[in-house]
């Protein structure tokens, strides 16, 4: 296969250097954007009369029919023509003669690539919000269930205090709620037009950019043609945003296996969403949630690759920046992927209500509500804390939980004690108490759920 830029050379590349060099087993995936950004292309250049207008026609003629040919499976692709830019424009030029050869005129594939590249991620980004979104829904919806499930809150994976149920999954809507948000910023700096920019310097020939970023819906143009084609910082950000989507998902998953537990028993999963054992009959295992605790891996290190690819980059454009495609390619996968199953699981868990109630109950989740009640009466902080601490001692010296001990013990502690500590060492007063904003009180916990419906 004659290579569209030949001409210089007096000999064949070896073939594994083509080999080597080629990405088209990845950069496939971009056919779709080539050719719109080609299309764009060539209308301009046709626009400011760099080329006639029939050879525009039959360009765009030429492109509808190799994206035709692409859908229907009938497109031939070359790996030794490189990648899906050679490809597409070879095929173009093979099929309506040198006039395909027009299109390439004031491009370069280096400025190419990059507005693929950012039309692929822009696309995928409002997918990505869909289904963070999507999720986020589900949350809402299941805490809507749970505003009465009372379980221990942890710190240290020590019961601490008793929490609702819906505020524990609510955090998880909140970090949802910034990881969109962090999308949708990186979208603005991924929607940049680079095209036009052609290998670095720019062009002789009159382009008019601002044409062409409005035929593909871009707000804004690029300022520098060298750090149009040289920089990946939209795909750096993309990642990173990715990146710490999944520390959130993965987090999730981890406080799932653990509820799922037998020795806690919060939860059932669904048999849908579990797997079996090759060995032991018995075991049903949280297999979907482990894979997305261990995919995060592959996209933090996904992270590292790009960073690594660009620090010692010089400008402009370099080879290197090949490499940028599989690590973007594949955090998009994974972080959809991890998204969906996760959507789909989360309606279908079962919460043990009484388990987690009784979890809460057990362990002196009460004692900062006594040593607070305390505090009311007029007692320093510092000494109700230690205060509590003696009364817990006691307690489980004497293998007795708060609720077990009458007036009389709780007063060999404090005389600021009354009848009406009853009440307060309640596992439902302490959750209805916390009404400090932003804390687990059902008031404030389904304020919140109202806030959030109206918003969505
Ligand atoms: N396949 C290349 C890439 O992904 C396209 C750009 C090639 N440009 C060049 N000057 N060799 O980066």
């Amino acid at each position: 296969m004659e290579k569209l830029w030949s001409g210089r050379f007096k000999e064949k590349t070896e073939t594994v250097v083509e080999n080597f060099t080629s990405s088209l087993s990845f950069d496939i995936r971009l056919w779709r954007y080539d050719i719109e950004g080609s299309a764009a292309h060539v209308k301009m250049l046709g626009k400011q009369k760099i080329i006639p207008k029939k050879d525009v026609e039959l360009i765009l003629h030429g492109l509808e029919e190799i994206k035709r040919e692409i859908l229907e499976g009938r497109f031939r692709f070359y790996k030794n023509l490189e990648d899906i830019h050679m490809n597409i424009e070879h095929a173009l030029i093979k099929k309506i003669g040198p006039v395909g050869g027009k299109l390439h005129t004031a491009r370069s594939r280096n400025d190419q690539v990059a507005l693929d590249l950012r039309l692929y991620l822009r696309d995928e980004i409002s997918d990505i919000v869909k289904l963070i979104k999507g999720f986020q829904k589900v949350i809402v919806s299941v805490a809507g269930k749970h505003i009465d499930t009372v379980m221990p809150g942890y710190t240290h994976l020590q019961k601490a205090q008793p929490v609702l149920l819906a505020h524990h999954l609510l955090a998880y809507f909140e970090m949802l709620e910034r990881d969109k948000e962090r999308f949708e910023d990186c979208l603005k700096r991924v929607n940049v037009l680079p095209l036009g920019s052609a290998a670095l310097a720019g062009t002789t020939l009159p382009i008019d950019r601002k044409y062409t970023a409005h035929l593909l819906k871009f707000p804004k143009i690029s300022e520098n043609s060298m750090d149009a084609v040289s920089d990946r910082d939209f795909v750096i950000e993309f990642i990173s945003a990715s990146g710490i989507l999944m520390v959130h998902l993965s987090r999730l998953s981890e406080e799932i296996i653990i509820w799922n537990n037998d020795q806690f028993g919060f939860i059932e999963l669904p048999d849908a969403f579990t797997t079996g054992s090759s060995i032991m009959p018995q075991k049903k295992n949280p297999d979907v949630l482990e894979l997305i605790r261990g995919k995060s891996g592959r996209v933090f290190g996904h992270l590292t690759a790009i960073l690594t690819v660009m620090k010692g980059l010089p400008l402009a454009y370099n080879r290197d920046l090949q490499e940028d495609k599989e690590p973007s390619f594949d955090t998009v996968d994974t972080i959809k992927a991890s998204l969906q199953v996760l959507t789909e699981m989360m309606p279908k868990v079962r919460f043990n209500k009484e388990v987690m109630r009784k979890a809460s109950e057990k362990g002196y989740l009460t004692a900062t509500d006594l040593a607070e009640y305390l505090v009311r009466k007029g007692m320093p902080f510092r000494d109700a804390h230690r205060v509590t601490g003696e009364l817990v001692r006691y307690c489980i010296d004497k293998n007795k939980v708060m609720s077990d001990l009458r007036l009389k013990e709780f007063r060999q502690f404090s005389k600021l004690i009354g009848e009406d500590i009853v009440h307060h060492i309640s596992v439902q007063t302490s959750v209805d108490e916390k009404k400090s904003f932003g804390g687990t009180s059902k008031k404030l916990v389904l304020a919140r759920i109202k806030k959030i419906r109206i918003k969505g």
